[in-house]
Order: C-alpha cells, then sequence, then structure tokens
C-alpha cells in the first residue's frame, strides 16, 4: 500500500506563510529506525516514482516552477543560466514535469532580468531528466515552438546508467530534489554529474534537513536523525558539505537557509580542471520517501604505502 510506504508523508501543519518557504510537503519523520533491507525499500521507492494520479503522494512535488528554482538554489543559478549561449547546454536532473525549463522558454522569461547585459538571441540547450515520463501537454506544446536540439526530455533510468555519449556535456546541472536527495549511491552520482560537467561548468544543488557546514543545526523534526547522513570511521555525520569539499578539483560553497522548513542546505560546485576524484561512499540505511532516508559510510581512505627501511 502506498499510504504505509510513506513515512515521511505526514507533516504537522504550517502556516501559509511559511508554506510558501517550503520545498516539499513530505518530509516528516520516518517512523521506524532499523535499516529494512534496500531492497524492498527500493521496491517501495519505485512504487512512488511510479505513482499517477491520486496515489501520487503529496510529498513528491514534481512541478517546481523557474521562481522556486530560483529561490530554493544557491544564488548565482539565474545569472548562469542567463549567461548560457545558445549552443550551451544546461541538465536539469530529477526534473520532474520539467517546469522550470519550460518557464525559461517561455518568451516571458527574460534572463536579461538576471543581469544580461546585451540582448540575448536565442536562449541555451535544455535537458530534462526523470526516471519515469512525467511530460505533460505543455512540454509538447513547447518543444512545438522550439529547435529539435534545443530541449530534450529523458527517461526510464538513473543518472548513474547515462554514458557520456549518450548525454554529452553541460556547462550547467542542476538538480532540485532530484537524484542528489533521492539517489542510493551519491558519490556515484556526484561521479556522473562531474563527469558531464565542462571545465568551469558549474552544478547547483540542495539538500533537505542535513547537517549544515558549521555544524550548528539540529535535525528538523525532534527524535529523528538528519535525513541525509555522511558518517566517517568513527560513526560521526560529517555533513554533506565537508564531503564535498574532499572531491578533487571542484570549488564548493555551502549556504544554510535556516528559515525554509525543512531547512534547507544549498551547494554550488564549479568544476575547475578534469581530475576528478569523489571520495567513495557506502550505503549503510535507505528508508523510501519523499525524499528518503539515507545513510552513507564514508570508506576509509586507502592506507599510506609502508615507508622502505
Ligand atoms: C520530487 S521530484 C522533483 C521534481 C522537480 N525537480 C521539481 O522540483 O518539481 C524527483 C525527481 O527526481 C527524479 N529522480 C530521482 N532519482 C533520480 C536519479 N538517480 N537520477 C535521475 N532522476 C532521479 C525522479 O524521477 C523525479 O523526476
Amino acid at each position: 500500500m502506498i499510504s504505509l510506504i510513506n513515512l515521511r508523508g505526514i507533516r504537522s501543519a504550517v502556516t501559509p506563510a511559511v508554506l510558501m518557504l517550503c520545498l516539499g510537503a513530505g518530509n516528516a519523520p520516518a517512523q521506524n529506525t532499523t535499516a529494512p533491507p534496500v531492497d524492498a525499500e527500493r521496491s517501495k521507492q519505485e512504487k512512488i516514482y511510479q505513482a499517477r494520479g491520486e496515489l501520487r503522494l503529496e510529498g513528491y512535488v514534481i512541478d517546481r516552477s523557474m521562481s522556486a528554482y530560483v529561490r530554493a538554489l544557491p544564488a548565482g543559478f539565474a545569472q548562469a543560466l542567463a549567461n548560457l549561449g545558445p549552443e550551451e547546454r544546461w541538465l536539469d536532473i530529477g526534473a520532474g514535469q520539467g517546469m522550470a525549463i519550460l518557464d525559461y522558454y517561455s518568451p516571458e522569461y527574460d534572463p536579461r532580468q538576471a543581469g544580461r547585459r546585451e540582448r540575448q538571441i536565442k536562449k541555451g540547450r535544455a535537458v530534462a531528466m526523470s526516471i519515469e515520463d512525467r511530460r505533460t501537454p505543455r512540454w509538447q506544446q513547447t518543444a512545438e515552438t522550439l529547435e529539435p536540439k534545443q530541449l530534450q526530455y529523458v527517461f526510464g533510468k538513473p543518472l548513474r546508467e547515462y554514458s557520456t555519449e549518450e548525454l554529452g556535456h553541460f556547462q550547467l546541472i542542476t538538480d532540485v530534489i532530484g537524484g542528489f536527495s533521492y539517489t542510493e549511491n551519491l558519490s556515484l552520482f556526484m561521479e556522473k554529474v562531474l563527469s558531464l560537467l565542462t571545465v568551469n561548468g558549474t552544478f547547483y544543488t540542495v539538500s533537505q534537513d542535513v547537517r549544515n557546514e558549521a555544524g550548528s543545526n539540529k535535525p528538523h523534526y525532534a527524535g529523528e536523525p538528519f535525513l541525509s547522513q555522511i558518517r566517517n570511521a568513527t560513526g560521526n555525520d560529517i555533513g554533506i558539505c565537508a564531503w564535498l569539499k574532499q572531491i578533487s578539483c571542484v570549488e564548493v560553497s555551502c549556504d544554510y537557509k535556516g528559515d525554509w522548513i525543512p531547512p534547507l542546505e544549498t551547494y554550488r560546485i564549479r568544476k575547475t580542471c578534469n581530475n576528478v576524484a569523489v571520495p567513495p561512499l557506502k550505503i549503510e540505511h535507505y528508508v523510501a520517501g519523499t525524499p528518503p532516508e539515507r545513510v552513507f559510510l564514508l570508506a576509509n581512505p586507502a592506507p599510506a604505502p609502508a615507508a622502505k627501511p
């Protein structure tokens, strides 16, 4: 039963003013504390992805607009979009209905308002990615007004299963409560994102309810853990930001938005060179949800070679 798997689907009442800041309605605490096998949770998660109509969980939000993206993502996202040349490319991972991309192509969306000085002749190219096909009639209508290569929707598998040959390279990649929040293999996910980014390209993303960079926050739901954790060898949650900062060939900035419900941490990750190495993570705990609850273990660093006598 779908309702049984939505362990994070009931949220406490919030005022309308607070609701405006909400990213999703589904992040209420999970009730089970023992980790069920990942396989069982994977199939529950698949049902969440595929649910349609009334069966779609309220917390599984698939239609965030461009303005919601601009509010949620780190400062600089709108400018990066405005700077995108006609041959340059934007990938939105976990795009749902692809509303933000559709808003980008609407004639009313003027990237110059985001700071572009010269007149934009033509907007960049965009690819929306989703596990399940959530396209609406508006997608088709927009596609008909654009050149074939300008707008693409890819679906049917998670990011990690795409090759660079299939997708090509991108100057800009975003993820608003998509694969970054849902994947059970975060290190492989980041490796893939960084292999798709051009040098100087930027990945903008967010996490809900995680230990912030300063370590100054508490889990949003009393008595519950943070939604995504990265534990080191001593079992301490180092937070997503600290792990991202261990990746080579990237410049990372993390910002905490404590006035969101649940609070958000945002990440701006610029690729600076091609020798990317992502510290590997192992999934330790995964409970299906919107988004799922995840604990990753940071693998021990390889032992230093023994000194020669
Ligand atoms: C909650 S919806 C968010 C949709 C959209 N970003 C929005 O804000 O409206 C989650 C999206 O992430 C996608 N997704 C989850 N895991 C993914 C993965 N590993 N790779 C690609 N897409 C993924 C789902 O298929 C879905 O399109």
